[in-house]
């Protein structure tokens, strides 16, 4: 079945008044796969017999959104880039604070937060806050749980491993000391207000998934949401197209820097 425009529209207006999330800020072509997907798996007819299943009970909506969510992620994911948080972005950041306010925003089922957890208790620890956002609730019960498999500690360092990480299981489980820097909360990116003063935020493999005006609002909200000299941190195949004009400087790939007062960035010499 091809819903018309129309009844997409019908659809969408009736999930944002449900449960306030806008469907029509995500990329179409993908999005309406993945829901005419669920609806066949579903046996509904068309989206209004699919809206009578998924659209009946909190814990239905619930159940589709988190199904909409694409969660994929792993510790240390994409090693270098955490070896330059650890090394030239952390120092630089503890030049404004000795306590790190940090976020990591489509954060799934943790995975991003805990390595940040591990890199700052290693190296520099202190009273350092990490808050965890996404919309998916399972994602964020796992997060909570601190519960991983094998597979996503496969680029975890040893000596983060043997440290930070207990068997569970066939799997791992996060020990106190990563969990006292962690707090995990449910939030909609494209309809939320931000908090502020982060000194550092990672949004990485979660945009993919949004519409280049939705992408653009968002930069310019993080943006707003970092103190001064505070950095933004995005996934490998990402790139924030407006980073000059919505005033992020960039030095080191897939890193931008909101300036310091009066000041350019200054990774570029460290090592
Ligand atoms: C591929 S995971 C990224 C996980 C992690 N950041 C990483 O790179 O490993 C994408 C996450 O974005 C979340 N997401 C999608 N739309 C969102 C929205 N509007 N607000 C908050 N999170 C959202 C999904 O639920 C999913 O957990």
């Amino acid at each position: 079945m091809s819903p018309s425009a129309e009844q997409w529209t019908g659809f969408y207006a009736l999930m944002k008044r449900k449960s306030g999330l806008d469907l029509a800020l995500y990329k179409q072509d993908q999005l309406q796969r993945r829901i005419l997907s669920m609806l066949e798996a579903r046996g509904a007819r068309d989206l209004e017999g699919f809206w009578r299943i998924v659209g009946r009970t909190q814990k239905d909506l619930q159940w589709f959104m988190d199904k909409l969510a694409i969660n994929v992620s792993e510790l240390f994911r994409n090693p270098e880039k955490w070896s330059e948080i650890e090394r030239l972005v952390i120092p630089d950041l503890l030049k404004n604070t000795t306590r790190l306010k940090c976020w990591s925003a489509g954060c799934s089922y943790g995975a991003e937060a805990h390595t940040l957890a591990a890199i700052l208790d290693l190296n520099y620890p202190g009273g350092h806050q990490i808050i965890g956002s996404d919309i998916d609730q399972t994602a964020l019960d796992q997060a909570k749980a601190g519960e991983f498999s094998e597979a996503d500690l496969r680029f975890m360092p040893d000596r983060y491993k043997q440290k930070y990480f207990e068997r569970s299981g066939k799997g791992w489980r996060a020990l106190p000391p990563l969990k006292n820097y962690l707090t995990f909360q449910r939030g909609d990116l494209l309809g939320d207000e931000f908090d502020s003063g982060f000194d550092l935020i990672m949004c990485r493999n979660v945009v993919i998934y949004f519409t280049d005006p939705a992408k653009e609002e968002l930069y310019r909200k993080f943006y707003a949401a970092l103190k001064p000299g505070g950095c933004m941190f995005v996934g490998s195949t990402e790139r924030i197209f407006s980073a000059k004009e919505i005033g992020f400087t960039t030095t080191i790939p897939f890193f931008y820097q909101k300036p310091r007062e009066g000041k350019t960035q200054q990774w570029r010499n460290a090592s």
